[in-house]
C-alpha cells in the first residue's frame, strides 16, 4: 500500500489533491462528489467584498428610496424576513459543507478594505473554516507605485489578518513580482503558512469591431504547469512553509512534476471542471501506479527529489541553459 499523505498548512491531508476555488466547490453535491473521488481538501470559491459591499449599498439604496416613497422604488416590496445576504449565504454553504465533509474546507477571501479583510476574515474563520486563503487579485498598473509599495500591501494585509485570525493562513500570489523568492520569505516571516502558486490573471481582450474592451475567462492548460514547477523547484530548499501549485494541473505526469519539484498539494480547477468531479479518483489511481512503477513507498520520499537543491544539473533550472535552449531551436521541430 503505497503511503499519499501530505501536509498542508499544518493539515494532514490523505493525499495532495485539492479542487482549488471554482463553481464546483460552491455547489454542496458536487464538493461531496469530489470528496468521494478522494479529493484531500476544497477550498471554496473566494468570497468577494466587493460583492457584499455592492449588495449592501443595493439593498441600503432600495430601502431608502421606499421610505422616501420615491418612484424607483416601485410599489412597496418590503425585504422579505428569510432574506439572506450574499455574506450569510456563503457562511451558511462553509457551515454545511463543514458538517457534510469529513476532509479539511479551506475558505478564500477577496477583500478590497482592511476592515473587509480583517471582519470577512473572522467571518470565515468563526464559520469553521479550517484555513483562510487570501486571494489577492491586485494587478499593479499604476506607474507611480513602487514595487516595494506594491510588496508591503501584502506583507501589511497579512501582518493584520495574522493578528486577528488563528486558523492558518495561506497567500494564493500571482508570478508578476520582481523576486518571487524573497517576497514568499517576508510572508514567511509574516506568519504565513503557506503560498499558493500561481494565481492566472485573466486577460481582457479587445473586441474589433465594437472597440470595447471584453473580459474573457479561458481555462488553462498543461503548458503552464512549469513555471510553477519551476518556481516550487528553485524556493523549496530556501522557504519553509507550504507551497501549493495552481495554474495547468491536467495530467498526472503535471502532477508528479510539482511534488519532485516540492510541492505539498497540487491544486485541480480546470481540468476538473472540464472533466468533472469524479476525475480525482483516476488520478490518484494514476499517481498510486507511477510511485510504484518507479519504487517510491510514498508521496514524502518522492517530494522535492528533484527541486533545485536536490535536482541532477540544478542549474538547468536558473540561465544557464538559457543559450543552449535558444539554439536547439529546428525549424523541423
Ligand atoms: C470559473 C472559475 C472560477 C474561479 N474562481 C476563483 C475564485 O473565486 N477565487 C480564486 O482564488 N480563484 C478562482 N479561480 C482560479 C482557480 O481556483 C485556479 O487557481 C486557476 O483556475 C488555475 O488553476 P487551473 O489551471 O487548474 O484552472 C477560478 C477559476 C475558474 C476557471
Amino acid at each position: 500500500m503505497i503511503d499519499l499523505s501530505t501536509t498542508y498548512l499544518g493539515l494532514k491531508l490523505a493525499n495532495p489533491l485539492i479542487p482549488s476555488s471554482s463553481p464546483l466547490t460552491a455547489n454542496l453535491d458536487d464538493a461531496k462528489r469530489l470528496e468521494d473521488s478522494g479529493a484531500a481538501a476544497i477550498v471554496l470559491p473566494s468570497l468577494f467584498e466587493e460583492s457584499v459591499h455592492h449588495e449592501q449599498k443595493q439593498l441600503e439604496k432600495y430601502i431608502h428610496s421606499q421610505a422616501l416613497g420615491l418612484s424607483e422604488a416601485g410599489s412597496f416590496h418590503p425585504v422579505p424576513d428569510d432574506y439572506s445576504s450574499e455574506l450569510d449565504n456563503y457562511l451558511e454553504h462553509l457551515q454545511q459543507l463543514k458538517s457534510t465533509l469529513n476532509i479539511p474546507v479551506i475558505a478564500s477571501l477577496n477583500g478590497i478594505s482592511d476592515s473587509g479583510w480583517i471582519e470577512h476574515g473572522k467571518d470565515l474563520m468563526s464559520a469553521g473554516a479550517d484555513a483562510l486563503e487570501l486571494n489577492v487579485y491586485y494587478v499593479a498598473a499604476d506607474p507611480d507605485e513602487a514595487a516595494n509599495d506594491v510588496e508591503n500591501r501584502y506583507i501589511n494585509l497579512l501582518q493584520q489578518l495574522r493578528d486577528n485570525i488563528s486558523i492558518p493562513i495561506a497567500m494564493k500570489l500571482s508570478s508578476q513580482f520582481s523576486s518571487v523568492g524573497n517576497m514568499l520569505l517576508r510572508l514567511e516571516q509574516t506568519g504565513a503558512s503557506g503560498a499558493v502558486l500561481f494565481n492566472r490573471f485573466y486577460q481582457p481582450d479587445i473586441d474589433l469591431e465594437s472597440l470595447r474592451i471584453k473580459p474573457q475567462l479561458a481555462l488553462s492548460s498543461s503548458t503552464e504547469a512549469l513555471l510553477r514547477i519551476r518556481w516550487i523547484a528553485l524556493l523549496r530548499s530556501r522557504i519553509d512553509f507550504s507551497l501549493a501549485a495552481t495554474g495547468g494541473f491536467h495530467t498526472v505526469e503535471d502532477i508528479i512534476k510539482a511534488l519532485l519539484a516540492g510541492a505539498d498539494a497540487v491544486y485541480l480547477c480546470s481540468v476538473l471542471l472540464n472533466t468533472g468531479p469524479g476525475y480525482c479518483a483516476d488520478l490518484l489511481k494514476q499517481l498510486e501506479h507511477w510511485l510504484a512503477e518507479h519504487e517510491y513507498n510514498s508521496v514524502k520520499q518522492m517530494q522535492g527529489s528533484v527541486s533545485r537543491s536536490c535536482a541532477i544539473n540544478p542549474a538547468a533550472y536558473e540561465h544557464s541553459n538559457y543559450v543552449d535552449v535558444i539554439n536547439s531551436y529546428s525549424k523541423d521541430t
